[in-house]
């Protein structure tokens, strides 16, 4: 009795340690960002964006756009998906792994925020409704990213999927507008259909659940991470019984 309670309590100590594991990824596009030091991100601007942007992020003719005035939501979205700095200013900006940490990306923010313009969006996914969220899509979205935000191609552009997008850099792509895609104010979405836009596009990563519970649909890798512990954790329960039986 005594090992069968051994045995039960390593199985839960086990799967909780999966759970706080998992944990941080189902918040999903988490809202809150830490707040940056704007001279330390001014001493990182001037080695990795002043080229293109400029000394005092003036602009460059026929390089790269003012930050003056663009806002910190702009500097957040476009460093948090690995856009800037980017190696070919006449090429489409395109997602990739950002190249600062989370304190950098904070500090450069907060560098651009203090030329001006609109500040991080707040926005909370989970307060918006589906329904809302699906017909707004339709209305504003889908004619370049698809129906189910699977992505395509426009004159000019190739549009992205949206699957990898957080809550937060949806709000902030909906009201900056990067590239060739229209920026859209609070009187054409306002902030709670955003949140319901937000809701939506999230839900399009796992579209309907076909595996079973969603797990806060935040794609394969903590899904698979889940099956895997939970399997684990069910077959050595098994062989510890079988072995004691015999
Ligand atoms: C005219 C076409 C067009 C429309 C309409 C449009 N987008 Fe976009 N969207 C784009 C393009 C092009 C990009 C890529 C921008 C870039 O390359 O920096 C983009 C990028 C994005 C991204 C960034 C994706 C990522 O993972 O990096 C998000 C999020 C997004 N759009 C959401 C929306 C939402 C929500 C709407 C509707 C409210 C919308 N878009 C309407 C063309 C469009
Ligand atoms: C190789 C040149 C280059 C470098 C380096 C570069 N950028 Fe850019 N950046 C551009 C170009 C070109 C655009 C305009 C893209 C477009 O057409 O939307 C842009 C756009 C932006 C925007 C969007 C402005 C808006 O109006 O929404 C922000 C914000 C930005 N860059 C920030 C940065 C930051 C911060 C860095 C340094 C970490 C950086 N960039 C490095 C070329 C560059």
């Amino acid at each position: 009795m005594g090992e069968r309670l051994r045995i039960g309590l390593a199985g839960l100590a086990v799967t909780v340690t999966c759970l706080v594991l998992v944990a941080p990824g189902l918040a999903g596009g988490g809202t809150s960002a830490p707040q940056g030091d704007a001279a330390a991100g001014r001493t990182l601007y001037v080695e990795s964006c002043s080229s293109c942007h400029g000394m005092d992020a003036e602009g460059r003719t026929g390089v790269a756009p003012s930050l003056v005035g663009v806002g910190a939501a702009a500097a957040d979205f476009q460093l948090s998906t690995g856009r800037m700095p980017m190696a070919d200013p006449r090429a489409q900006p395109v997602r990739g792994p950002s190249a600062f940490d989370a304190a950098q990306r904070a500090d450069l923010v907060a560098y651009v925020g203090s030329l001006g313009g609109p500040p991080v969006p707040q926005i909370d996914a989970a307060s918006g409704r589906l329904s809302e969220g699906r017909d707004v899509f339709a209305q504003s979205c889908a004619g370049c990213h698809s129906s189910t935000g699977a992505g395509g191609v426009i004159t000019g552009a190739s549009v992205p999927a949206l699957q990898r997008a957080s809550a937060l850099q949806v709000a902030e792509a909906v009201r900056t507008g990067p590239y060739l895609m229209p920026s859209f104010s609070a009187g054409q979405i306002s902030d709670a259909q955003l949140a319901s836009v937000a809701r939506f596009v999230l839900s399009t990563r796992t579209p309907d659940d076909r595996g079973g519970a969603g797990i806060g649909h935040v794609g394969p890798i903590p899904e698979g991470l889940v099956i895997w512990l939970v399997g684990m954790v069910a077959v050595l329960g098994v062989s510890r019984l079988l072995g004691e039986r015999t």
